[in-house]
């Protein structure tokens, strides 16, 4: 596919498939991926749309009304990697020498993302943590099952007893991981980040207190000292927009944070899997350039009207 000039795509949101977007990329003039993809949970595959994530129950071949996120299929894994292994190849070839790509990801199929990441050559760096404590436990008792088991009435009653408390393994989900990896550097570091503004880490970046920047992030107060160097608050309904129905809206700060840890003002930064456009939004806010790309047309306009109702515009 005939790839175009950079300059065509800067500050934009593509709303199509990644997959069909990005090989029309150009090679290594990208300086930064930051990216939160669609997991793969409860074969939502990469059919993700609203209609099928804001649906509550899905069917599955052995139990059925399970919400999202419970059920266990081994192929998810593997569908994710083979999917995750041909757009992480072609963020490698769109990233300059040295650029970074941030992956978003669930403690689940973290190691399928990190093998397909990897696998497509690039250096994995570190793994950030991403900790709250605000989240819908997932797990399942199992009394409406004996429920239904042929049994005697007081024998019933036993076995319920007998597994008071005994759940389907699945704790509360705190933590999401994001992985950090690097495009190989032509050179050193030094030689890599002069030749292609790329592949240091700017660690006068802060959050919080006065401390070098840390690979763990708070989305809310959890204890004073963890809180002064960690916490990142949530989005509220004022920086989300009251209009903005997006299911999995990222903080804007934390966005921030990536990309003046990785880049200076001026630089493009990609996100493929867009959402409501916080990657975009946090890029301007920093006078660096964005490009997006989101599937889903609501998404897309959310994004777009998130980008428009910014002041002043920075790059006009
Ligand atoms: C986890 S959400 C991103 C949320 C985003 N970080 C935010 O703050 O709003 C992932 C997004 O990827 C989109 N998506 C899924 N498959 C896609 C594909 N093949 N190409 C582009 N976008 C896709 C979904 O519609 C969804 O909005």
């Amino acid at each position: 596919m005939q790839a175009n000039a950079l300059s065509e795509w800067l500050d934009r949101i593509i709303c199509a498939d990644a997959l069909e977007v990005l090989p029309q990329l150009p090679s290594d003039t990208v300086d930064l991926v930051l990216t939160d993809p669609p997991y793969f949970l409860d074969k939502l595959d990469n059919e993700w749309t609203p209609e099928r994530a804001a649906r509550r129950f899905y069917k599955s071949q052995t139990v059925f009304h399970l919400p999202p996120g419970m059920k266990f299929d081994p192929n998810q894994g593997r569908r994710m990697y083979e999917w995750y292994l041909d757009i992480s190849r072609e963020l490698f070839r769109i990233l300059k020498p040295g650029g970074f790509f941030f992956s978003f990801s669930s403690p689940r199929l973290l190691h399928r993302v990190a093998c397909a990441v990897e696998d497509a050559g690039f250096h994995i760096r570190d793994c950030f943590l991403w900790l709250y404590t605000q989240n819908q436990p997932k797990a399942m008792g199992v009394s409406h099952f004996i429920e239904r088991m042929p049994l005697e009435e007081p024998a019933r009653q036993q076995l319920k007893e007998r597994l008071r408390g005994w759940k389907t393994p699945q704790v509360k989900s705190c933590y999401e991981p994001i992985i950090v990896a690097q495009k190989p550097c032509d050179g050193t570091f030094l030689e890599n980040m002069l030749r292609h503004g790329t592949g240091l880490f700017n660690t006068e970046v802060r959050i919080g207190q006065n401390m070098f920047p840390a690979n763990v992030l708070l989305v809310e107060g959890i204890e004073e000292t963890l809180d002064k160097y960690f916490l990142i608050p949530k989005p509220s309904v004022e920086e989300r927009g009251a209009f903005n129905q997006h299911q999995t809206v990222k903080p804007l700060a934390l966005c921030e944070y990536l990309i003046r840890l990785t880049v200076p003002e001026g630089a493009v930064v990609l996100d493929p899997f867009l959402g409501s456009g916080t990657t975009a939004l946090a890029a301007r806010t920093l006078k660096r350039h964005y490009i997006g790309i989101e599937i889903n047309p609501e998404y897309a306009e959310i994004a777009r009207q998130r980008l428009q109702n910014l002041t002043p515009s920075l790059f006009e």
